[in-house]
């Protein structure tokens, strides 16, 4: 009989802060674990990355998407952050802010952001949309959400935060801005974008967001951490979009991985908990860019079936394959993942073999690293085959009810990263979840 096999222990959070990231390329699930998760936290802080991120939720039977928002708004007693490493688009904020709206959610109180946000402009998502459209066959598959222009002008010391929206000269340094963006813009194509009717509707959502609370989140949260209130940073995309790490340049323009909650947020590495890093049981990737292990059969499709792998945020089809060992093994030492959520392993249930891949053919050499350039190599997979277990995971509340074969597998991949999988996720519901 196959058990699971329980390595190490329960966390701790006594001055630390938790960090909550996907493993892959992002859409790993990880809005639903950190929903699972934030009833034993105070406060939940999302550290980068921006209205790209679409984290859903799926509360009561209702489906929920939230982009900027941290996913700890839907408890009532949690306090939000959104941290100085996140850019917000303050007319996709407010239109999360009407959702919460909506349903009669009260955030005034708990949701703070910091005054060191950088705003997206309606310029950035021209910029972006311009310039992703100049690119052609190279082009990344971005959001067009303004990211990529944003954090370029955080970098290049022209961008604007959100504390400027209370000073006096900020429509004169945002036109400034634009004027800069308008220049650039001669360099590209035209694109189809009514900027009047954007920039209206950009300001009036900014004297929505004024009403609520800007501080200086980095004391805030350090205060918190001393009062011994529990913090969980929750990541955006993944950690293969790393810009540092990722698939570069197929990737987005944050720090995704664990070192991005320190700038992203202001606490110091010695603050640092648990790490969770959150994988699916298969990979998927939504956009351009290398993926050794996807799919183009009929495997391939029915992930995409079972799993509903379209984008949250742009509703673009994920292109799906296997589970990458070598890939995961590589975002699990960048990231010091101590646990592991394991999601979407039902959309594997009616599989009858199901692959791994454990190592790379790197231009005809076996390597079980990442290479320097996935884009300039040649990477071959090698697979290792698995059973299947053929059955539904259906109403399974602990890993003693998991078929044999679905305990193998899993059992693999915590031998494989050397962690712990404290979460099986097995449906979108949120009591779908097996906590070992
Ligand atoms: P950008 O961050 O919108 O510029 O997109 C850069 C790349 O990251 C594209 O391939 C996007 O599809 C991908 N990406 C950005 N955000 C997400 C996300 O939240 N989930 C999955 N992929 C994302």
């Amino acid at each position: 009989m196959i058990t699971f096999a329980f390595l190490g222990t329960k966390p701790t959070n006594n001055d630390m802060v938790d960090v909550i990231l996907g493993l892959q390329w992002g859409d790993e699930g990880k809005g639903k674990i950190v929903d699972t998760l934030a009833k034993d936290y105070d406060i939940v802080a999302r550290f980068q990355g921006g209205p790209n991120a679409g984290h859903t939720l799926v509360i009561e039977g209702t489906k929920y998407v939230l982009h900027t928002i941290p996913s700890g708004i839907f408890r009532q007693e949690i306090i939000n952050i959104v941290g100085n490493g996140v850019v917000i688009d303050p007319i996709v904020f407010v239109e999360e802010l009407d959702k919460l709206d909506r349903i009669g959610l009260d955030y005034h109180s708990r949701l703070l952001l910091s005054n060191k946000v950088h705003l997206i402009l309606p310029t950035h998502r021209m910029l972006d949309a311009a310039k992703e459209a100049a690119k052609g066959s190279e082009k990344i598959g971005s959001t067009l959400r303004g990211i990529g222009p944003s954090y370029m002008d955080k970098t290049g010391r022209n961008g604007l935060r959100l504390g400027d929206i209370l000073q006096a000269n900020f429509e004169q340094r945002y036109k400034s801005l634009k004027r800069k963006h308008l220049d650039l813009l001669e360099l590209y194509p035209q694109i189809q974008f009514d900027l009047a009717d954007e920039e209206q509707k950009w300001f009036a959502a900014l004297e929505r967001i004024k009403k609520l609370s800007f501080i200086d989140a980095e004391y805030f949260l350090n205060a918190q951490l001393r009062k011994g209130k529990r913090i969980l940073a929750e990541g955006a995309q993944g950690s293969m979009l790393d810009i540092d790490f990722g698939t570069y340049p197929y990737v987005t323009s944050s720090n995704t991985i664990t070192a991005g909650v320190c700038n992203g947020l202001g606490i110091a590495p010695k603050h640092i908990g648990e790490v969770i890093g959150v994988a699916k049981a298969y990979t998927t990737r939504v956009g351009s860019g290398p993926f050794p292990t996807e799919l183009f059969d009929e495997a391939g499709a029915e992930m995409a079936r079972v799993g509903h792998e379209f984008g949250a945020t742009t509703g673009r089809p994920r292109r799906c394959g296997w589970i990458d060992m070598v890939q995961l093994r590589y975002t699990t030492m960048l990231n010091g993942v101590t646990q592991i959520a394991l999601t979407k392993i039902d959309v594997l249930n009616g599989f009858g073999q199901i692959k791994s891949s454990e190592h790379y053919l790197v231009n005809g050499q076996l390597s079980d690293q990442m290479p320097y350039d996935l884009c300039q190599y040649e990477v071959a997979p090698k697979y290792l085959d698995h059973p299947g277990w053929n059955q539904s995971l259906e109403k399974i509340t602990s890993t003693d009810g998991l078929p044999d074969k679905a305990l193998q597998y899993i059992n693999y991949i915590q031998e494989q990263l050397q962690v712990r999988i404290s979460m099986i996720s097995t449906g979108p519901a949120r009591e779908s979840i097996i906590i070992a």
